[in-house]
């Protein structure tokens, strides 16, 4: 199965000059907890705006150019491993626009604020196709800088 785990504020906004908009401790835990244990995929930019590797995740890249130093894929390839295993796609926006098609489940946190002059968007998803099947509400922490708001959407249910 195909999962799409991202992070937006009020306007859909995801990034900005090629780093996360917000310091959100919460939503990185709640990423953690999604992702532990299984494969991520991730456009070569998202790699690049990475300290190093997450832990206890197998880690595929996607890139038109050549890298030694981290595993990298293809569309097709991902396609294919998902039907074997669940894949989750961690952006970023180039990268989720691509799979959203092939998605089944979406792993949505509402970051409640707008950025200023963001750069990189979520797509666009469509309420049609999937509707959300559990939604929690979440107060800023002190290593928050914003309330958020978990979501799950799910195909065609
Ligand atoms: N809020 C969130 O949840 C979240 C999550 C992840 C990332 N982000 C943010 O999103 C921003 C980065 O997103 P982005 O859209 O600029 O870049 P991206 O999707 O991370 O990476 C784009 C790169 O992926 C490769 N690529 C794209 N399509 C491909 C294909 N069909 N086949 C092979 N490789 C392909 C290309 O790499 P090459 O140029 O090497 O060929 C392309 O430059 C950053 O600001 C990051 O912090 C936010």
């Amino acid at each position: 199965m195909l999962t799409m785990i991202f992070a937006c504020d009020l306007q859909n906004a995801i990034g900005k000059d090629g780093d996360l908009p917000w310091r959100q401790s919460t939503d990185l835990q709640h990423f953690k907890k999604i992702t532990l244990g299984g494969t991520i995929v991730m456009g070569r930019k998202t790699w690049e705006s990475l300290p190093g590797k997450l832990p206890e995740r197998r880690h595929l890249v996607m890139t038109r150019g050549h890298r030694d130093d981290i595993e990298t894929t293809t569309f097709e390839e991902v396609i294919k491993l998902s039907m074997e295993q669940n894949v989750f796609i961690i952006g970023g926006g180039e990268i989720y626009s691509l799979f959203l098609p092939h998605i089944e489940k979406i792993y949505r946190t509402i970051i409640h604020c707008n950025v200023e002059q963001p750069d990189t968007f979520a797509p666009e998803i469509d309420e049609d196709l999937f509707s959300v099947s559990e939604t929690k509400f979440v107060e800023k922490s002190d290593k928050d800088q914003y309330d958020m708001t978990f979501e799950i959407l799910v195909k065609g249910s």
